[in-house]
């Protein structure tokens, strides 16, 4: 049978952070911001191929994997050097990183070429693409699970995507109750006669979830080293490239109910969807980005005369940000398929509307006019490229903090994810020598093109990797998790901020528990909210951390291939549930060894996994 459709079918196409960080680690992420890169690059393929010539390709491990005992000496150092080649061309690749403009311009346009539909369990596979392809080459797919099957669908044309939409039927019941409004959100109707189990979707969704915290835990307890565990940690937590996609094209699909009224605006995600520290079901921040609208005229014939549009005057920007907000907050709760809950949160200081967007499965956050945090995503995201270390040590902490309750994704007096991600980098900034360099130091290297000045705040940095050289620090990921819990067990909360544009503790300027300068918006606090006891809280668990890691019952390594791997041990023990449960019982745990604790909460995960696997 010829089919007359091409399909690249999606693969988790993220690099593996292992090797990225373990790159990191052990080679100080190999500053090639040198001369004759181009040179290096050849020279280090042409003795990756001889080696792939002289010990096929079989023999040659990847990085990462464990060399066999039996293998003879000569083959080990030639997969030795083959992984060094590998780290060294994944760190020449690095120097190709794109900024965060291009990967969004990218993923909007892959957004708009696709749709979204909702399938029948029981759809073969093959017999929906085949149908979908009369309208043009499929470039691109995946199916996932949400309250149903659904499958993405991304055509190599935009033409395609009319051809089927010009060919898609209104549903044929009860017209009169349906709101008219046609988007790129379909539904298959199957007429035909049901397949075999083995041909129908569900088998190959994808996860858009991340394990539970005690599979992770387990996950955890089978690696061999703590970096082992971080990156583990960080490979099950962020977003696939299937979930990004996805956030895209909801991004696209709400993009089409604002331009009923504003055609040149575009919807875009902000926030962890984008800034690389995001986690599988992480909330889908929005901007409506109206920028396009005010852009120049076409160039005409020069004229004494000209013309401009009448446009409705208001009393000012937050005012027009609420009218806009509140008429396309409407038009989502009326007519956008799927989207369910629609709250205006019209008089916050970022005023938003928060809706769930049920086929997709995401929390959403709709805000307008809100530059500064598309300049706060774009900085992170910088940040989270220039080390692989960044990322993975955002995620740890994220995770912990989660695990131990001290982030949540109820508004409260808790410390944020975005505060915390300010932390790290903090931590990173102070390392010596330094990780990451500080926000002013990225400022000095932005060229013309950078300068951006948003309500009358100073949002300008480099965006231009090679201009940033970094230092050579060659912290493991291991050394730098305790060192975090240390430097936050004792930082001097009650007198000092923490200031990422200096890089430096600053003298606090009010009377804040917990004082996070906001890098762009200087005279704010982005944790203003956090009240005493949520801040000792955290402290009292970087001190437990801390503790906890210097306790060699929870340094041993357990994981490997002899080892009981059911026995949470590294990271997989200060993610267990902690003592710290307010601030009263921090004098108890000191007198209290953690090592009671965590045997009995061992003990309760090792009976867990014993009867699991008597189970099946
Ligand atoms: P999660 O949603 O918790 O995964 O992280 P997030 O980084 O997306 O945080 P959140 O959804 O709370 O906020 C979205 C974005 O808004 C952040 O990434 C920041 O860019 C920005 N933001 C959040 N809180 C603040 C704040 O207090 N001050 C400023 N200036 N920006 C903020
Ligand atoms: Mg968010």
């Amino acid at each position: 049978m010829s089919c007359q459709w091409s399909v690249i079918r999606a693969t988790r196409m993220r690099p593996s952070v292992s090797c990225v960080a373990a790159m990191a680690s052990s080679l100080a992420v190999c500053r090639l911001h040198m001369r004759g890169r181009g040179s290096l690059v050849k020279c280090l393929r042409r003795v990756d191929t001889f080696l792939h010539r002289h010990t096929g390709s079989n023999a040659v491990a990847a990085p990462g994997e464990t060399l066999r005992k039996d293998e003879s000496g000569i083959t080990c150092i030639k997969k030795c050097i083959h992984s060094i080649v590998e780290y060294f061309l994944l760190a020449v690749e690095k120097d190709r990183r794109k900024s965060l403009y291009a990967v969004q311009t990218e993923r909007q346009e892959q957004a708009r070429r696709s749709v979204l539909i909702s399938c029948p369990a029981r759809t073969n596979e093959k017999k929906f693409l085949k149908y979908l392809s009369r309208h043009g080459d499929i470039k691109n797919y995946f199916f996932y699970e949400s309250y149903g099957v659904y499958a993405v669908v991304e055509f190599a044309n935009q033409e395609s995507v009319a051809s089927l939409l010009e060919g898609t039927d209104v549903p044929s019941i009860s017209h009169e109750s349906m709101v008219p409004f046609k988007s790129r959100l379909l539904s298959l109707k199957n007429l035909g006669s049901v397949d075999s189990p083995k041909q129908q979707l569900g088998k190959q969704c994808q996860s858009q979830t991340t394990p539970p915290i005690n599979e992770l835990i387990q996950r955890l307890s089978k690696e061999e080293s703590i970096d082992q565990q971080v990156t583990s940690l960080t490979e099950a937590y962020q977003l696939t490239e299937e979930n990004s996609r996805l956030r895209f094209l909801v991004c696209s699909l709400l993009s089409d109910i604002a331009a009923a009224y504003f055609p040149e605006s575009i919807i875009k995600p902000f926030g962890s969807s984008v800034n690389g520290f995001g986690k599988l079901g992480c909330d889908l921040d929005m901007f409506l980005d109206l920028d396009g609208i005010t852009g120049k005229r076409a160039n005409m014939p020069q004229s004494d005369l000209s013309l401009e549009y009448q446009m409705k005057r208001a009393n000012s920007e937050r005012a027009v940000t609420q009218s806009i907000l509140s008429v396309i907050g409407e038009c989502v709760d009326q007519f956008g398929p799927g989207c369910v809950g629609v709250q205006k949160i019209l008089n916050a200081r970022c005023p938003l509307v928060r809706f769930a967007h049920q086929p997709s499965g995401f929390q959403c956050d709709l805000t307008a006019n809100n530059r500064v945090a598309m300049k706060s995503t774009e900085l992170l995201y910088l940040y989270g490229e220039l080390d692989p270390r960044v990322r993975c040590l955002v995620f740890t902490v994220r995770c912990w903090a989660r695990a131990h309750g001290i982030t949540s994704s109820i508004p409260g007096a808790w410390i944020t994810n975005f505060s915390l991600t300010i932390m790290v980098l903090f931590f990173l900034q102070k390392r010596s020598p330094p990780i990451i360099p500080t926000l002013n130091h990225l400022r000095d290297l932005a060229g013309p093109a950078d300068q951006s000045v948003i309500e009358g705040n100073d949002c300008t940095f480099v965006s231009d990797f090679s201009k940033i050289q970094l230092q050579n620090n060659t912290e493991t990921l291991e050394q730098l998790l305790r060192e975090f819990f240390d430097f936050y067990a004792t930082f001097a909360f009650s007198k000092m901020s923490i200031n990422i544009r200096k890089g430096k503790e600053q003298n606090k300027p009010e009377v804040a528990m917990l004082h996070i300068q906001n890098p762009f918006e200087t005279s704010l606090n982005v944790s203003k909210n956090v009240n005493a006891s949520q801040l000792e809280r955290f402290v009292a668990l970087c001190q437990e951390s801390s503790w906890l890691f210097q306790q060699s019952e929870t340094n041993t390594p357990r994981g490997g291939k002899g080892g009981n791997t059911s026995t949470p041990w590294g990271l997989a023990a200060i993610l267990l549930p902690s003592q710290v449960s307010g601030v009263k019982s921090r004098k108890r745990r000191k007198r209290e060894p953690a090592s009671e604790r965590i045997k009995s909460l061992l003990e309760s995960l090792k009976s867990n996994s014993q009867q699991k696997q008597k189970k099946t």
